[in-house]
């Protein structure tokens, strides 16, 4: 790939707080025009790395470069090309929405700030209640139009820190559909978040960020395909059956899902296989109320990569 064609390029980035790395070995890099999901559990270290991307801070090692320029050396270079939604409002909530719209639009000395302001409400279905205090919005409302904000100066490159948190299942399909869109236009965007269908959902490339590192990283389907093939699914009774089928197949590697009685196991896929897991279910006196094959989840992934964090560390995932 030319370096062109790579709007942000992360490389061994390190961060440390006192004596806590944050931050140990970050390397990422997203095409132009593309979704990129840092994907990580809370204190992973995403709005760490997003500061670092954005300027915000200064990183301890390595490197990052956004549309070529160095964010440690070319800052104001980089503050051209990028725009961030953070991950808490940076809305006047005493001000109308087209009024925080028109103060961005002078702060970016846009020459016409009405217009813009104009038609980023009507691209953001927000037209009806641009005159209305943003107090009195809905938390979607609000969330879409902090987007609005970021996108005031036109930027190339836009990152969004936990753009859905808190958003009901509408408000986040609506949010989801900008996002796609604001890619089909051309726009390269770097979005976290913690949940894993968001990122399957919307995402082009997936890294996942975990104790300072990127534990793994590709397209959805090539993140599904690191595990290894022939995963089944078990349904049980209750919580006790559950748990004793985890520790009776443990020298299989699995996956817990409490709230649905159920357990994923990861096997080669062999008939034989099969048939010992099912021995040492009857052995143990737990009865299946449901059992499928399945293609594994993104979840799975996610969580086994975190359990495995030893090995997969060790030889990090190339795709
Ligand atoms: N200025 C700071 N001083 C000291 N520690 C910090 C500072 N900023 C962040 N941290 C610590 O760094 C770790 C990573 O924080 P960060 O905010 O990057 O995580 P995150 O992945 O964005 O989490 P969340 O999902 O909760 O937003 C946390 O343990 C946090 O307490
Ligand atoms: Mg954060």
């Amino acid at each position: 790939m030319e370096k062109t064609d790579v709007s942000i390029f992360v490389s061994s980035l390190k961060k440390s707080y006192k004596d806590k790395e944050i931050l140990k070995d970050v390397t990422f890099s997203v095409p132009t025009g593309t979704i990129y999901a840092l994907l990580g559990s809370n204190g992973a270290g995403k709005t760490t790395t997003i500061r670092i991307l954005t300027t915000q801070i200064r990183p301890d090692g390595g490197t990052a470069h956004i549309q070529g320029f160095d964010v440690a050396k070319e800052p104001e270079k980089v503050h051209r090309v990028i725009s961030l939604t953070g991950q808490f409002s940076a809305l006047d909530e005493s001000l109308t929405g087209m009024e925080n719209l028109l103060i961005m639009g002078r702060l970016h000395h846009l020459s016409a700030p009405e217009k813009s302001a104009v038609r980023l409400l009507e691209y953001f279905d927000l037209s009806a209640s641009s005159s209305r205090r943003v107090s009195s919005w809905s938390g979607g409302m609000k969330r879409k139009l902090d987007i609005a904000m970021s996108l005031v100066g036109s930027p190339s490159v836009l990152f969004l820190d936990e753009p859905t948190t808190g958003l009901d299942p509408q408000s986040r399909l609506a949010m989801w559909q900008i996002v796609r869109r604001l890619r089909d236009g051309g726009m390269t965007v770097l979005l976290t978040t913690q949940y894993l269908e968001e990122a399957e959902q919307l995402a082009d490339q997936i890294g996942i960020l975990h104790r300072g590192r990127i534990l793994a990283q590709g397209t959805p389907s090539q993140l599904k395909s690191l595990l290894p093939q022939g995963a089944v699914r078990f349904t049980f009774r209750d919580q006790e059956d559950l748990r004793c089928a985890a520790f009776l197949l443990g020298k299989w590697q699995t996956s817990s899902h409490p709230a649905e009685c159920a357990l994923t196991v990861f096997t080669d896929g062999r008939a034989d296989t099969l048939r010992e897991l099912f021995r040492h279910l009857r052995e143990g006196h737990i009865s299946v109320r449901k059992f499928s094959e399945l293609s594994p989840s993104l979840e799975d992934v996610f969580l086994t990569m975190i359990k495995e964090e030893k090995s997969y560390g060790k030889n990090k995932a190339k795709l």
